[in-house]
C-alpha cells in the first residue's frame, strides 16, 4: 500500500512560522514520526512539500495509477483552490485533509475548504496527530 503525505505552502517554515500555533516541531522530524507510524502497518509512504500550487497539482496528478492514498495539508489553498480540488477529484484516490490548527476556530477566511468535499474526510486541529489519524483511517479503508 503506497500512500503519499503532502504538505502546500509554508509548511516548509514549520518549527520556525507561528509556533504558538503550528507547534515546535520542523517537516522533517513531523515526517519521521509519520515514517515510524507506518512502518509496522506495512505501509510504503511519499513525502512531497512545495510553495507552488502547479507544483501540487503535478504531484497529484502523477498520483493517478501509482499511490492508494493520499493524505494533503493544502495549506492556505485550502480556502480557494478550486485548482487542487479538481485535481483531487481527478485522480479518484482516497484523500484525506488535514490541517494542524483547528480551521473552524481561526480567521473568518480559514473557515471555508474547498476541498473538504473532494475529499473523504478532514481532520483539523490535532497537530501531528491529524496526520496520524489520516494514516490510520486510510489504512483501514484501504485494508477492507
Ligand atoms: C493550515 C491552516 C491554514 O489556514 C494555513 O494557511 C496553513 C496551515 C494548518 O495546518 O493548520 O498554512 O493548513
Amino acid at each position: 500500500m503506497k500512500i503519499i503525505v503532502i504538505n502546500g505552502p509554508n509548511l516548509n517554515m514549520l518549527g520556525v512560522r507561528e509556533p504558538e500555533i503550528y507547534g515546535k516541531m520542523t517537516l522533517e522530524e513531523m515526517n519521521e514520526i509519520i515514517q515510524k507510524e507506518a512502518e509496522p502497518l506495512g505501509i510504503n509512504l511519499e513525502f512531497y512539500q512545495s510553495n507552488h500550487e502547479g507544483d501540487l497539482i503535478d504531484v497529484i496528478q502523477q498520483c493517478y495509477h501509482r499511490i492508494d492514498g493520499i493524505i494533503i495539508n493544502p495549506g492556505a489553498y485550502s480556502h480557494y483552490s478550486y485548482a487542487i480540488r479538481d485535481a483531487i477529484s481527478s485522480v479518484h484516490i482516497p484523500t484525506i485533509e488535514v490541517h494542524l490548527s483547528d480551521i473552524s476556530s481561526r480567521e473568518y477566511f480559514r473557515r471555508t475548504s474547498v476541498i473538504e468535499d473532494v475529499a473523504e474526510k478532514q481532520i483539523s486541529g490535532k497537530g501531528i496527530a491529524s496526520y496520524i489519524e489520516a494514516l490510520h483511517f486510510l489504512n483501514t479503508k484501504l485494508k477492507l
